[in-house]
C-alpha cells in the first residue's frame, strides 16, 4: 500500500494539477483534502486541457476514483458545472464527494466580496468564491454541509437561521443588497438531484483501498506559503494546504502517509496580496509572465513573479516533511542568460536564516542571489535527465543541494509526456 500526499510547495500554481495527473495513470484513488474553488488545477492529456476546480485530477484516467474529501469548501453551482464538462468529454473517472464537505453558500461569495472591498487597500486579494466565510462558517459551527442536502426541511430551517445573521452584516455593515431566502430554496431541490449520487461516505471508500493495499495519493491545493496556520498571514488562504491538512481533511491517520511530495516552479509566482521576499519587476517579470502564461486559472489575474526562493522552499520542505521535490516550467528558464535563486535573507542589514512569521519584517527582507548560468538551450518537452545539457542539470543539483531534499521529478511542459523521472518515487 503507498499513500502519497502532493502539495503546492509555494503560494500555489505550481502545476500540481499537471503532475498528480501523471502519477495518476497509476493510482486507484486520487483525493483533495482542503480548499474549494479558489483552486485551478490544469492538466492536459489526450482528452484535451482542463482547468479543474474542485475535482481531483486523477479523473483523466479509466478505474481511478477521485474523492472531495470532508475538508474541502463547495460551491454547487461550480461543481455542477465541473460534473458536465467531466461528463462532455468522457473524462472517465469515477466520482465521489464527501457527506462531511461544507457548500459555499451565495452568502458567503457576497461576504467575500464585501469584506475585501471594507478592506480597502487591506485586502487579501481573495479569489472572491466564498472561501473565507464558509470555513468561518465551519468553524463557527454554523455551516452546511453536502450530507445536508439529503433532508430539504431541515436544511431550509438551518438555512432561514444564517440568512437572518448574513443578511444583517450584509445591510447594516457592508450597505449590501440582502440575500433573498426564497432564490436558495428554489436551488436547493436541483443542487440536490445533480449531486446527490455522487455523495458519499469517503473516509470509508479510503480505508477500503488502503486496506486492500491500494495506490493512493492526496492531492493538495494551494501552496504551503498560503496555508492558514503556516503562511504568510494574513495574506493566505482559510484552510491547511500543507500535507498535515491531507490528515483532517480526509480521516487518514498520520502513520498511513508513505512520501509527501512537494511541487514547486524553477521560479515564484503569487496571486492576490502579501509579501513576496524575491518578487521582481518590469521588463524581466513582464518576460516570464508573458513566456509562461502567469495568469490565474481561477481569476484570470495577473500572477505576480519572483526568483526561486530557497530559503522558503527549506521552510516549506520543513512544515510539510517533504521526501521529494517535483520541479516545474523548468522549460520557462530556457529563455534566460542568467537564472538567480535567493539562498538568503537580510533583514535591516542582518542576515537571518529562516522564514520569518512578521508580515511586516517579511515585506522588508532584502533577498541574498546566487546566479547561475543558462543553457541556451530548449528543454521543452524534454522528457529525460540525459537530453539536458550541463547547465540545466547543474541548475537542478544546485537547487538540490541548497534545499536538502531529492529532486525526482522535472516539468519541462503541460502535457504528461514533458515529465523527466529522475527517480521513481
Ligand atoms: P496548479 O494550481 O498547481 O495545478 O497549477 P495551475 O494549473 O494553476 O498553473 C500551472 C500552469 O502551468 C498550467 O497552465 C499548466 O498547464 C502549466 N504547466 C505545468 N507544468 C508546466 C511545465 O513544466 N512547463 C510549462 N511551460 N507549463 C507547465
Ligand atoms: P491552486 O490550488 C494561487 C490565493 C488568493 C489570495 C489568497 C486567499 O490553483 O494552487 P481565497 O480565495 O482562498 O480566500 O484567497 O489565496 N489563492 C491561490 N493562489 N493558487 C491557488 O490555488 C489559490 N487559492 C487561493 O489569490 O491571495
Ligand atoms: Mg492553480
Amino acid at each position: 500500500m503507498t499513500i502519497n500526499t502532493i502539495i503546492g510547495g509555494q503560494w500555489g500554481d505550481e502545476g500540481k494539477g499537471k503532475i498528480i495527473d501523471h502519477l495518476a495513470k497509476k493510482a486507484d484513488v486520487i483525493a483533495r483534502y482542503s480548499g474549494g474553488n479558489n483552486a485551478g488545477h490544469t492538466i492536459e492529456n489526450d482528452h484535451g486541457k482542463f482547468a479543474l476546480h474542485l475535482v481531483p485530477c486523477g479523473v483523466g484516467w479509466e478505474g481511478t476514483k477521485n474523492l472531495i474529501g470532508s475538508g474541502t469548501v463547495i460551491d454547487p453551482n461550480v461543481l455542477i458545472k465541473e460534473l458536465e464538462l467531466i461528463k462532455e468529454n468522457n473524462l472517465p473517472g469515477e466520482i465521489f464527494i464527501s457527506e462531511k464537505a461544507h457548500l459555499i453558500m451565495p452568502y458567503h461569495i457576497k461576504l467575500d466580496q464585501a469584506e475585501e472591498n471594507y478592506r480597502g487597500n487591506k485586502a487579501v486579494g481573495t479569489t472572491g468564491r466564498g472561501i473565507g466565510p464558509a470555513y468561518s462558517d465551519k468553524i463557527s459551527r454554523n455551516g452546511i454541509r453536502m450530507g445536508d442536502l439529503s433532508n430539504l426541511q431541515s436544511l431550509k430551517i438551518k438555512i432561514s437561521e444564517n440568512l437572518k445573521i448574513k443578511n444583517k452584516i450584509l445591510k447594516e455593515i457592508y450597505g449590501e443588497e440582502e440575500i433573498s431566502e426564497a432564490d436558495i430554496f428554489d436551488k436547493l431541490d436541483g443542487w440536490y438531484k445533480k449531486l446527490g449520487k455522487y455523495i458519499s461516505n469517503t473516509e470509508k471508500i479510503i480505508h477500503e483501498n488502503i486496506k486492500k493495499d491500494k495506490f493512493i495519493l492526496l492531492e493538495g491545493a494551494q501552496g504551503a506559503l498560503l496555508d492558514i496556520d503556516h503562511g504568510t498571514y494574513p495574506f493566505v488562504t482559510s484552510s491547511n494546504s500543507i500535507s498535515g491538512g491531507s490528515l483532517t481533511g480526509l480521516g487518514i491517520g498520520a502513520k498511513e502517509i508513505n512520501k509527501v511530495l512537494g511541487v514547486f516552479k524553477a521560479f515564484c509566482t503569487r496571486v492576490g496580496e502579501g509579501p513576496f521576499p524575491t518578487e521582481i519587476f518590469g521588463e524581466e517579470a513582464e518576460k516570464i509572465r508573458e513566456i509562461a502564461g502567469e495568469f490565474g486559472t481561477t481569476t484570470g489575474r495577473p500572477r505576480r513573479i519572483g526568483w526561486f526562493d530557497a530559503i522558503a522552499a527549506k521552510y516549506s520542505a520543513q512544515i510539510n516533511g517533504l521526501d521529494s521535490i517535483v520541479i516545474t516550467k523548468l522549460d520557462i528558464l530556457d529563455h534566460f542568460e542568467k537564472i538567480k535563486v535567493c539562498t538568503g535573507y537580510k533583514h535591516r542589514g542582518k542576515e537571518i536564516d529562516f522564514f520569518p512569521s512578521d508580515e511586516i519584517v517579511l515585506s522588508e527582507i532584502e533577498p541574498i542571489y546566487e546566479e547561475f548560468n543558462g543553457w541556451n538551450e530548449s528543454t521543452y518537452n524534454v522528457d529525460s535527465i540525459e537530453k539536458i545539457n550541463s547547465n540545466a542539470k547543474e541548475f537542478i543539483k544546485n537547487l538540490e543541494k541548497i534545499i536538502g531534499i531529492p529532486i525526482d521529478i522535472i516539468s519541462t511542459g503541460p502535457s504528461r509526456k514533458a515529465t523527466i523521472i529522475v527517480n521513481q518515487i
